[in-house]
C-alpha cells in the first residue's frame, strides 16, 4: 500500500507537520514499549499465535463447518462483527451470498436489536443445513445474546440437543463470561478472544478468522499482509513510514480545527471496511471531548448526495480516499456507433480506468473546494492487500491515539447506554 499526503500538506505549515511527525515517532515508541495508557491491549501488534490462535485448527474447523452447512450465521456486534464482514465483502464480494460457490452462505446477526433482522435470516435458512458462530468477548452483550438464544433454539428443534451442540461454535474469553460458562456446560467447540486484543483489533484473531475461513478466504495470506505491514511500520524511519505520516497529518489537521475525517472509497466492496474503520478510529479516539469524527462515503454513489456538502458545506473535514489499483474484472466500455448516447469517446476504455479518473476528478475538486485529502492506494482485492490495509490503519490508530493524548485501547463510553438499557430491560442488579 502507498499513502499520498500532498493534497493535505498544502493546507498545513511544514513546521507544524514536522513537529507532529516527531510526536508520531514518540507515539510509536510509547506503543511499542507498552508504556502508554491501555498498553495491556496491544498484543495485536505482534501478529503471532497468541493473537491468531491455532490457525490450522481454525482452518480444519472451517472445513468441517463447510462440509455440514449450507448457511453459516455469525452472531456478534462491534469488534466481534465488523472486521469479518469488512474482510468478507472486500475479499469475496458484498454479493458473496448470491454468487455461485462451494462454501456456505454467511449471514451476520446480533448487531441490531431487530426482530425482523433475525426473522429474515431464519426465513432465508429455511430447511437448509446451518451452523452458527457466536462471538462475544464479554459473553454478556445483549444483542448477540438474544440472537444466539433464537438460533440455538432453531438448531435444537432441527437437530436435537446433541446435534445442535456440534453446530455451535463459540468465540469468547478464555475463562470469564456467561458464554464461556454455557460453552463449557454444553460442550461447544470454542475459540479464545485473546486477552490483549480489543474488539476493534480482533479481526486477526479467531473472532475474524473463523468466519472468514468458512467463507473460503485465505486467512494465512490475510495474516501475512497484516504482519508484514506492521513489522515495517514498527521500524521504518518516519519519512518512509506511511502509518506515522498518516497519524501526523490527521492530528495536524485536527489541531488546525478540522473536525471530521471522511473515509471515501470507490468500490462497493470497501463499504464495510469504511464501517470497520469508523469503529477503529471512533472508539479508539473519541473520548475526553476530543478527536476527529470518523465518517464514510461510497463513491460514485455518494458524489451524487454527500458530494454537495463535501464540496461546498462547512469546511470542517479532511478526506481519506481508499483506492484499489486493480479490479478483479476488466470490463470495457463497448463500441456502439449506432446509438448516439454521447459516449463513443469512451469506447474501448476500461471501467477501472474510468474509476481512476473519478478519483482524480474528486481529489482535485475537493482540494479546490478547501478539503485537504489523502489517498491510500492498495494493489488489488486480495486477502493479502486487505491484511496490509488493516495493518496500516490499526498501527496508525494506536500511534494517533497517543499523539492525541488519550487511551486508544479502551471504550468506557460504550457502557453508558448498556447501563440504561439493562435497567430498562429489567436486568437483575440494574433496577432504579
Ligand atoms: O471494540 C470493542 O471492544 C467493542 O466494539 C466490542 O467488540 C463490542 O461492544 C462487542 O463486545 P463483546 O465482544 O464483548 O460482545
Amino acid at each position: 500500500m502507498k499513502l499520498n499526503i500532498e493534497n493535505a500538506l498544502a493546507f498545513v505549515e511544514k513546521s507544524d507537520y514536522d513537529s507532529l511527525l516527531n510526536e508520531a515517532v514518540e507515539g510509536r515508541t510509547t506503543l511499542l514499549t507498552r508504556t502508554g495508557a491501555g498498553h495491556e491491549f496491544t498484543d495485536w501488534f505482534d501478529v503471532d499465535e497468541k493473537v491468531t490462535g491455532d490457525v490450522d485448527d481454525i482452518i480444519a474447523t472451517a472445513q468441517q463447518i463447510q462440509d455440514m452447512s449450507e448457511v453459516f450465521v455469525v452472531i456478534g456486534v462491534g469488534g466481534s462483527y465488523l472486521g469479518a464482514r469488512a474482510a468478507l465483502e472486500f475479499i469475496n464480494s458484498p454479493n458473496y451470498n448470491l454468487m455461485s460457490k462451494n462454501t456456505p452462505e454467511v449471514y451476520f446477526a446480533g448487531n441490531y436489536m431487530s426482530s425482523d433482522a433475525i426473522a429474515e435470516i431464519l426465513a432465508i435458512i429455511g430447511n437448509r443445513d446451518f451452523s452458527i458462530n457466536v462471538i462475544s468477548k464479554s459473553g454478556t452483550t445483549t444483542e448477540p445474546a438474544i440472537a444466539f438464544r433464537i438460533f440455538r433454539e432453531r438448531l435444537e428443534q432441527k437437530y436435537g440437543r446433541k446435534g445442535a451442540a456440534s453446530r455451535i461454535f463459540v468465540t469468547t474469553d478464555k475463562s470469564k463470561g456467561a458464554l464461556r460458562k454455557v460453552s463449557q456446560e454444553k460442550g461447544y467447540k470454542s475459540f479464545v478472544v485473546p486477552d490483549g486484543v480489543g474488539g476493534r483489533y480482533s479481526v486477526i484473531s479467531p473472532v475474524g478468522l473463523l468466519p472468514l475461513a468458512v467463507a473460503g478466504v485465505d486467512i494465512k495470506a490475510l495474516l501475512k499482509g497484516t504482519r508484514d505491514a506492521i513489522e515495517h511500520f514498527k521500524v521504518a524511519p518516519a519519512e518512509e513510514n506511511d502509518a506515522l505520516k498518516y497519524a501526523a497529518i490527521r492530528n495536524c489537521l485536527y489541531r488546525m480545527g478540522k473536525k471530521v475525517e471522511i473515509f471515501a472509497d470507490f468500490e462497493p466492496a470497501l463499504r464495510f471496511t469504511g464501517e470497520w474503520w469508523k469503529q477503529l478510529f471512533g472508539e479508539s479516539e473519541g473520548k475526553e471531548g476530543k478527536a476527529l469524527f470518523p465518517a464514510s462515503v461510497d463513491y460514485s454513489a455518494d458524489l451524487h448526495s454527500m458530494g454537495q456538502y463535501i464540496q461546498q458545506g462547512e469546511r470542517i473535514m479532511l478526506e481519506t480516499f481508499v483506492v484499489v489499483e486493480n479490479s478483479r474484472t476488466a470490463l470495457v466500455v463497448p463500441h456502439d456507433a449506432e446509438v448516439d448516447d454521447e459516449l463513443e469517446y469512451l469506447a474501448g476504455k476500461t471501467v477501472l480506468w474510468a474509476n481512476s479518473q473519478v478519483h482524480a476528478a474528486v481529489e482535485k475538486a475537493h482540494f479546490d473546494g478547501g478539503v485537504p485529502n489523502l489517498t491510500v492506494t492498495i494493489k488489488d482485492m486480495s486477502a493479502m492487500s486487505f491484511g496490509e490495509l488493516i495493518g496500516f490503519f490499526m498501527f496508525a490508530c494506536g500511534v494517533s491515539g497517543y499523539v492525541l493524548g488519550i487511551n486508544p485501547f479502551d471504550q468506557p463510553g460504550v457502557e453508558e447506554y448498556k447501563k440504561n438499557m439493562y435497567r430498562m430491560l429489567g436486568k437483575p442488579g440494574f433496577t432504579d
